[in-house]
């Protein structure tokens, strides 16, 4: 098995992503730390390892990743008691929409302080030991938002970005030691985290509607999936993979020509539909628009040659 006899502590592995990445790497054989701020939810998924089928089992440890010597204490402890292969800092919180001047300064240092000061004490906490034994694998959870500027989410778009590239940086400085990191870079994943972004929305259904528009697989990604690219950056087949940011985001990223014709055709069909006396004016209005836009789409992909 992939993970077989291998220790992996995973932060924030209470519920969603954290919870799934647990999983997947018990059921991969693994010795799982599950640890969390949360006890009854880090015990609970302590419980549906340990009651599963998965031939690897889990144990909770309490810890605020916030906490650099209580994150150093328990990396300590399951370093001597059972090892350490394998960091992954997933724990993390987004915050309500705001525009950067009406954040609170509070919201900010929370932000600031459980996704970039976590991640830091993570990789201090582990590196030494990684380091001394000459190998094994920090993932770091970071977000599309560690690439893109979600307006609205600035404090929490300055913390994913600061993960991205200091994961960057933990590999350059730890690889000629044998450790590699790297970090996942989930869209919209079906997690309480996620769910919390649309109710943020005025109308929370239509807000999904619109952004599933928008990824070419047409749904958001569920939790698993992500610890699947998680469980796979930490193994033995991405061994000459580090630094990486590996974006898991249905196509999202690659898909702006898609999301134009797809708004463009959807948009003219239904101007056309709500036209209840068809007449020129009203097919005239959305005429030019479609035409610029598929005369673009034509241009970008073609280079604008003649076949
Ligand atoms: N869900 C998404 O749409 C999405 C997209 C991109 C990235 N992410 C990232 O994935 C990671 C996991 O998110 P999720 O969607 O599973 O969120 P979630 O809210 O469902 O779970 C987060 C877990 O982290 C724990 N946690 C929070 N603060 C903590 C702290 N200080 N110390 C230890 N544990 C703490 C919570 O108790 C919870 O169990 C986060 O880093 C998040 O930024 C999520």
């Amino acid at each position: 098995m992939r993970h077989n006899d291998q220790t992996v502590f995973v932060t924030g592995a209470g519920q969603g992503i954290g919870a799934a990445t647990a999983q997947r790497f018990a059921e991969a054989g693994a010795f799982v730390i599950v640890s969390d701020v949360d006890i009854d939810s880090g015990e609970e998924t302590v419980e549906a390892i340990n009651s599963g089928d998965s031939s690897g089992r889990a144990t909770f440890v309490e810890l605020d990743v916030a906490d650099g010597e209580a994150f150093e204490t328990a990396i300590d402890a399951t370093a001597d008691e059972y090892g350490l292969d394998v960091l992954v800092n997933n724990a993390g919180v987004a915050h309500s929409l705001t525009t950067i001047e009406e954040t609170d300064a509070s919201v900010f240092e929370y932000v600031l302080d459980v996704n970039v000061r976590g991640v830091w004490n993570g990789c201090r906490a582990a590196l030494p030991h990684l380091k001394q034994q000459g190998s094994g694998n920090i993932v770091n959870v970071g977000s599309l938002a560690s690439f893109y500027g979600l307006p609205k989410q600035g404090a929490y778009s300055l913390s994913k970005g600061a993960i991205m590239n200091f994961t960057r940086a933990v590999a350059a400085e730890a690889g000629r030691a044998g450790v590699r990191c790297n970090a996942v870079c989930p869209a919209f994943t079906d997690t309480e985290l996620g769910r919390k972004f649309f109710a943020g929305r005025d109308d929370p259904e239509r807000a999904k509607e619109i952004m599933l528009k928008r990824y070419p697989l047409g749904r958001l990604a569920q939790p698993g999936e992500i610890a699947d690219a998680i469980s796979f950056l930490a193994s033995g087949e991405a061994s000459y993979i580090t630094g990486e940011g590996l974006r898991i985001d249905g196509g999202f990223s690659t898909s702006w020509l898609y999301w134009q014709a797809d708004t463009a055709l959807s948009w003219s069909v239904s101007q056309w539909r709500s036209n209840k006396t068809p007449g020129f004016s009203h097919h005239f209005i959305g005429a030019p628009w479609v035409l610029k836009r598929a005369g673009s789409l034509w241009i970008s992909v073609t280079g604008g040659g003649k076949c």
